[in-house]
């Protein structure tokens, strides 16, 4: 297998008809048949792969390059489509992305963006992220689990959701359990969105957004002090329940990773990804 057959796959299974921006071939590879995959990847991993001697590098948080300096803003606009499927109107969606999206885009010329990616070109490790792609994974998941765990009670509780959510393997298995950041445990659960798959969380004022729509229970991966601080204050009569941030990348890769398997290839998982 080469880089871009690892690529294509993943592309495949999220319904992407082109790479979409945070997701890039660093080193190109063909013959690959031994894998490392981390949800970060620093040029410890890289030179760890080339002393194991692993074919290829997978990361799937963006590790430099294009993908990391403009890929994570320019995914960040699928936060509009989402929130105009739960009817939130594009003028009101637009701001409250910007609040985030424009701090993001505007930390571009801060970052090391060869940092680790220069090390890959220098061991001549044939090297690739896959973020979003992995994370379109993920949410299907997400939203199959919540939809089947509702269509057995459609007045479950917020507890009982968290309950279900813990049953799924890599959270069973990861360190970080799903928790309710805002909100109360003995509410129902409601209409619900699972915020994933569009970058990163779009923050506070994205949440306030889903919560003024009508959303019940917003789902994201994590959420950061600063928000957690400013949705506090705001006294929402809503629920935030946030899933933990490896566990949940790992629901979409292990998915990924099962598909390679299948197609011979072997792979083992490190940083952060909570091995099935
Ligand atoms: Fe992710
Ligand atoms: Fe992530």
């Amino acid at each position: 297998m080469n880089t871009e057959e690892l690529m294509q796959i993943a592309l495949e299974m999220s319904a992407f008809e082109e790479i979409p921006a945070d997701s890039q071939i660093f080193v190109r590879g063909d013959n690959i048949k031994k894998i490392l995959f981390g949800i970060d990847v620093d040029s410890a991993g890289l030179l760890l792969a080339k002393q194991l001697n692993f074919d290829a590098v997978i990361a799937h948080h963006p590790p430099g390059d294009e993908s990391r300096i403009y890929g994570i803003p320019e995914v960040m606009l699928r936060h509009i489509e989402q929130m105009k499927s739960v009817g939130i109107s594009e003028k009101d969606a637009k701001k409250a992305l910007e609040v985030r999206r424009g701090k993001i885009k505007r930390n571009y010329n801060v970052i090391n963006y060869d940092k680790v990616t220069s090390v890959a070109r220098m061991l001549e490790i044939p090297f690739l992220n896959i973020h979003t792609p992995v994370d379109v994974i993920t949410k299907n998941k997400f939203d199959k689990h919540i939809n089947s765990f509702l269509s057995s009670d459609k007045n479950a509780k917020v507890s009982d959701l968290l309950e279900s959510l813990n049953k799924i393997d890599e959270i069973s298995k990861g360190l970080t359990k799903p928790a309710l950041r805002i909100g109360d445990e003995e509410s129902p659960v409601g209409k619900f969105f699972v915020q994933m798959s569009a970058g990163t969380n779009g923050g506070a004022a994205v949440a306030k957004a889903y919560f003024k729509s009508g959303i019940d229970t917003l789902i994201y991966m994590h959420l950061g002090e600063e928000d957690y601080k400013k949705l506090k204050k705001e006294k929402i009569k809503a629920n935030l329940i946030v899933t933990g941030h490896m566990p949940s990348d790992s629901i979409g890769i292990n998915i990924y990773i099962r598909e390679l398997e299948k197609r011979g290839i072997s792979v083992k998982r490190f940083s952060g990804v909570v091995a099935r």
